[in-house]
């Protein structure tokens, strides 16, 4: 790992869960911590890289030399990365809600005591913030997705690559106990255009962002 790989290069990394208000006191979200965006960012800044962090409401310090902006909902997500635009690298590692409530209630919500079987709560898509860049007229040199899956991990991850136009995916299987979602350890499979899976055995969140940047860094470095 090399610290001078990205030096002159701008990083933007999402990272986190969104979440989307139903009133003002429930919201959808899911279990992201954010860890290995923000182990990104720390790994990018020490390549070198000037690194915009646009994170979800999460619990973790922001990385030495990272320029942090806090974000709620998806919508807000992508508007802050629109704005961080230009940049030469773009790696999308937060888990963005793909729905939200087609409104936030003024109000708290009752509960309908002339009804005894549920409600319903209207959803409505969110943006897809990735493929938004990916194809977005400032579109980063090099966009990196991530694929959580459950089944046909490397099959779904290579589908994700050509439909939302990347340049690379990080595909984890998080059917695995003790790595993934929450946890301090991950083990993923990197994809790229030429679709040959390079696996990238258990280990910390720390030294896998170091491994996921180092061979992104070759490929904005091509070798002479
Ligand atoms: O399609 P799927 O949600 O599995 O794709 C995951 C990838 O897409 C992740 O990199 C995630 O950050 C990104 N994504 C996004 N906006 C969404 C949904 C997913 O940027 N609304």
């Amino acid at each position: 790992f090399e610290l001078g790989l990205l030096s002159g290069r701008h990083v933007l990394i999402n990272a986190g869960p969104t979440r989307e208000a139903i009133d003002p006191v429930r919201y959808i979200s899911n279990h992201s911590s954010g860890k290995m965006g923000f182990a990104l960012a720390e790994a990018a800044a020490e390549a070198g890289a000037r690194v915009t962090l646009v994170a979800g409401p999460v619990n973790l310090p922001t990385p030495p030399r990272v320029q942090r902006i806090d974000v709620t909902t998806a919508v807000e997500m992508l508007a802050a990365c629109e704005q961080a635009l230009p940049a030469d690298l773009f790696i999308a590692s937060a888990a963005v809600a793909d729905y939200r409530p087609a409104q936030c209630a003024p109000g708290k919500l009752k509960k309908d005591t002339t009804r005894e079987d549920g409600m319903t709560l209207h959803l409505v898509r969110n943006p897809d913030i990735l493929a938004t860049l990916a194809t977005h007229a400032r579109r980063p040199a090099y966009c990196v997705g991530f694929a959580a899956e459950t089944d046909d991990v490397l099959g779904y991850a290579s589908d994700k690559l050509t439909r939302k136009n990347l340049d690379l995916i990080v595909a984890n299987d998080i059917s695995q106990a003790g790595i993934g979602f929450n946890s301090d350890d991950n083990a993923v499979t990197l994809i790229d255009r030429s679709l040959t899976p390079q696996p990238l055995p258990q280990a910390s969140k720390q030294k896998l962002a170091r491994q996921i940047i180092a061979r992104i860094a070759q490929h904005l470095n091509p070798p002479a």
